[in-house]
């Protein structure tokens, strides 16, 4: 136990921006078992399904209510023509998936994704193929699923069993432009998405949410290069979505305590890559268009996810931190950053849940979305921290043992989450509301013994979170290597 108390002073006054329920959004490919047999069966398989798809996926995540998920790519959204996953299953066209060379015979399209979406509770996001597709494509998906006209489009949606018409808010033009989506320069894709979106503006209306391929840490003067080429057109451009995945040398399971260590210092490239395009998307906008951030692809992508195995990785209670961690820093880039959409939902990458047969598993990392679910809508609040100890990390550089986040609810509540980086250590934390009123009213806790350990289909509930007694005082225990919320109200 370290000595000192820290402690957490919190002025339910001080409010910084709201934050937004986007933040807490997901992405799902045509990769690897994402998709198949993540969220699709079949209607014939084995597996308690609702048409097709899988219902163990739709109980488990619906728990979540996630916002927004982002979908067919990725890598894949280019690769991928929309007409052959729409009408009867037996005459849709086998294709092979290219990026991910694997077969797709496309039983999983439009009309299913959109029912999925709706059996979960969240927001569609497509995204249209601009590398080897066209502007009429991308046109003829818009008014298949938005159109309220009586057209060629909406007839067939309508003969493919969908009368009413999807409303989706969130279309993106190109995924990753500057590599699997064309290896474009950033003035050629902006000329590309100049006309993607004056054809598909007039059809999606100003409420739909118009997103251009970002940049990639390794190309940041994409943003500048795009942005400045958009002049002119700037208010084609809703939101501008970054990638940034964290890991890549690393081990998922068997890492040490330096490998910890450094996956967790490894957010404050986040955080520079989120305050270089936030400065730049502040400097294109105008008093008339305001230009948002997207987060449309992050989390851990460690060794062991190779394109051979599908991308699938271990996660550990690491991954946990690491992405309530990063959660806390996009609680700060709130005013700017609209929408995140960790990689990917199923089997893939920081998934969420793992499947094998009809057996399902929730990582560590599901808990996490779980357990700061009180966040989304909240007021971000400015919070002091004094006696804050510091650690050294890998880098050279000292950060402070505990990442915190507090906001204020609708209902006037304070909700608070706070991670301790520290692998030893145990801190007692004072939380003192400015106006004294109120006290404990939940308090839950995410850790393990270990911060390697992880949920298998053996033992799927090694790493889950618990609720805790409420302290009578005002202070709390924050074991090691954990994430703990507490709730205060009056
Ligand atoms: O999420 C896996 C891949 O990573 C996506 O398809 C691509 O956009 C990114 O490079």
């Amino acid at each position: 136990m370290h000595s000192d108390p820290i402690r957490l002073q919190i002025d339910p006054q001080r409010t910084r921006h709201r934050i937004p329920t986007g933040i807490y959004g997901q992405f799902a490919e045509h990769l690897g078992r994402c998709i198949y047999p993540g969220v699709w069966v079949g209607e014939k398989s084995r597996i308690p399904n609702d048409r097709g798809i899988r219902l163990d996926v739709v109980e488990a995540l619906k728990q979540l209510e996630l916002p927004v998920l982002r979908w067919p790519g990725g890598c894949f959204a280019d690769n991928y023509h929309w007409m052959d996953g729409i009408g009867p299953a037996e005459n849709r066209p086998r294709r092979h998936n290219l990026w991910w060379n694997q077969p797709e015979d496309n039983a999983f399209g439009t009309d299913e994704f959109i029912r999925f979406c709706r059996l979960i509770g969240t927001e569609p996001y497509l995204v249209v193929n601009v590398g080897s597709g066209s502007v009429q494509e991308a046109m003829n998906w818009v008014e298949y699923c938005n159109s309220t006209q009586d057209t060629a489009f909406t007839r067939l949606r309508r003969e493919n069993g969908v009368d009413r018409p999807h409303r989706v808010r969130y279309w993106g033009i190109g995924n990753e432009s500057w590599g699997c989506g064309g290896k474009m320069q950033p003035e050629y894709y902006a000329d590309l998405y100049r006309r993607f979106a004056a054809y598909l503006r007039p059809l999606t209306g100003k409420s739909c949410r118009l997103i251009a391929c970002g940049s990639y840490p390794d190309f940041p003067d994409w943003d500048e290069r795009f942005l400045a080429a958009m002049s002119g057109a700037l208010d084609h451009v809703d939101l501008l979505a970054l990638h940034i995945y964290t890991g890549w040398t690393g081990q998922d399971v068997d890492f040490d305590d330096r490998g910890y260590y450094q996956l967790l210092a490894d957010i404050d490239i986040m955080d520079r890559h989120l305050r270089r395009a936030g400065d730049l998307a502040q400097a294109f906008s105008s008093e008339t268009h305001r230009i948002g951030l997207a987060l449309d692809e992050w989390g851990t992508w460690h060794k062991q996810a190779i394109v051979e195995n599908g991308l699938e990785q271990q996660n550990t209670l690491r991954d946990a931190l690491f992405a309530a961690a990063s959660f806390h820093l996009f609680h700060r880039h709130a005013d700017r950053l609209e929408m995140t959409n960790m990689a990917q939902t199923i089997n893939v990458l920081q998934a969420l849940i793992f499947t094998r047969g009809d057996h399902l598993v929730r990582t560590p990392t599901y808990h996490v979305y779980e357990l700061l679910k009180k966040h989304r809508e909240a007021e971000l609040l400015e919070i002091d921290l004094s006696a804050l100890p510091t650690l050294d990390f890998p880098d050279q550089r000292q950060r402070p043992v505990l990442s915190v986040s507090a906001s204020r609810t609708s209902d006037g509540s304070i909700f608070v989450s706070l991670v301790n980086l520290d692998l030893s250590r145990t801190f007692t934390v004072e939380c003192q509301v400015e106006d004294g009123s109120k006290a404990f009213r939940s308090l839950s806790l995410l850790t393990a013994d270990n911060p390697r350990r992880h949920n298998t289909f053996e033992s799927p509930n090694a790493v889950i979170p618990c609720d805790l007694p409420l302290p009578q005082g005002n202070a709390v225990q924050v074991p090691p290597h954990s994430l703990m919320t507490l709730t205060l109200a009056e």
